[in-house]
């Protein structure tokens, strides 16, 4: 269901591939070419495939030199992974609030979390939100601190003229079964410096770099790449990611439009200079009393919606972290307030998405 409009380009890229393919990325060619494509379209420097998202942030944690006691500022609404990976280092997730427009990293809130043991911010474009990737960056700039920004679910969004995954000095995607762009599992890495490309790179691939020779860091590599028909996979819905994101551009302002003129429905708020969403959901706010009941009505409909994520520091996999009895309002009226569907749903026609609009309508009226 989840690759793009079952998408006949990757089927004939895989039946190619059947016939033709060196399966093994060190003897093939396809993850490099789809590192370089990836990157540029990107506005990024160097790409680095591995085998899933949350693989990438653990390489770029290594390749940082993330140490137990190191904090990491991230947002208290986000994805499981991102928490997760932080405390795998002995490191501290250090929680900020969202803001209420938009639920993606509160910039204002950053400065008084900082402190000589901050090592590095992640700003996480979510549930159809891009964070304020400007501000972010110049705050990590100032205080020397490393900028991560995570695109799991944003592919080709654009902000400020430039492609998301453009700001940070690292950045992280995601080709997980429900993304932009799927191989089933998979991700990349971006950054802009060779130094840290090295790095990514050998943590990747057993220690070698680009060239085959073992890197001069002392890194101990670990063998999380992509596969070469992953690679290929990718390199297909790559073909269509721009256009579809003009389509699913338009179905968001669409469904903006129409359900801003609903009662207890409150549409997202992106900063200005958001010029392409994070597509993997589009998503709305409800009074969350009535969340629960309007989701099974909409189902009953035959309407893909789903709710949003928790707020990750009550998250139940991280029982026994200190941070359970921390507060962030915002976080959670997200958790609990959020409706959202998945990108497939933003490619139908307009009758379609006006189906959404006057499953949501009925209900309110009835
Ligand atoms: C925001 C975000 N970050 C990271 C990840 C982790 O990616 P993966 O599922 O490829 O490990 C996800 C996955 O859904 C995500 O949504």
């Amino acid at each position: 269901m989840f690759i793009p409009k079952q998408n006949p380009k990757v089927l004939k890229a895989l039946n190619e591939a059947y016939e033709n393919l060196d399966w093994w990325k060190y003897k093939g060619d396809k993850a490099y070419e789809l590192e370089k494509k990836f990157a540029a379209f990107h506005d990024s420097r160097f790409g680095v495939s591995v085998c899933n998202g949350t693989v990438a942030l653990d390489i770029i944690f290594k390749a940082i030199g993330l140490k137990p006691g190191d904090e990491i500022i991230l947002p208290a609404y986000d994805f499981f992974s991102l928490p997760k990976c932080v405390m795998n280092f002995g490191a501290v997730p250090v929680f900020v609030d969202v803001n209420p427009n938009n639920f993606t990293l509160d910039s204002s809130k950053i400065s008084e979390k900082i402190t000589a043991k901050t090592k590095a911010i992640i700003a996480v474009h979510i549930d159809g939100s891009v964070a304020e990737v400007d501000t972010i960056a110049k705050i990590a700039g100032e205080n020397k601190i490393i900028f991560i920004e995570d695109c799991a679910q944003a592919h080709g969004g654009i902000y400020k003229n430039k492609r998301l995954g453009s700001y940070g000095d690292f950045s992280v995607f995601s080709f997980g079964g429900v993304k932009l762009v799927t191989t089933g599992q998979g991700g990349m890495i971006l950054c802009k410096k060779e130094e840290d490309y090295h790095k990514c790179y050998a943590i990747t691939n057993r220690g070698l770099l680009p060239n085959k020779k073992v890197n001069p860091f002392g890194l101990v590599g670990e063998n999380y790449q992509l596969s070469e028909i992953q690679s290929i996979m990718a390199l297909a819905q790559m073909e269509d990611l721009e256009e579809f994101g003009e389509q699913r551009e338009k179905a968001m302002v669409f469904l903006d439009t129409h359900l801003d003129k609903i009662e207890s429905v409150e549409i997202f708020k992106p900063f200005s200079g958001t010029q392409r969403r994070a597509q993997m959901r589009y998503s709305f706010k409800v009074k969350e009393l009535i969340r629960e009941d309007l989701l099974q009505f909409l189902l009953k409909k035959n309407l893909p919606v789903l709710k949003g994520y928790n707020s990750v520091n009550k998250e139940e996999r991280l029982q026994g972290n200190f941070t359970k009895n921390e507060n962030h309002p915002y976080s959670l009226q997200a958790q609990n307030s959020i409706l959202s569907v998945f990108h497939p749903f933003l490619l139908e026609d307009e009758g379609r998405l006006m189906d959404l609009v006057d499953g949501i309508g009925d209900f309110i009226n009835s």
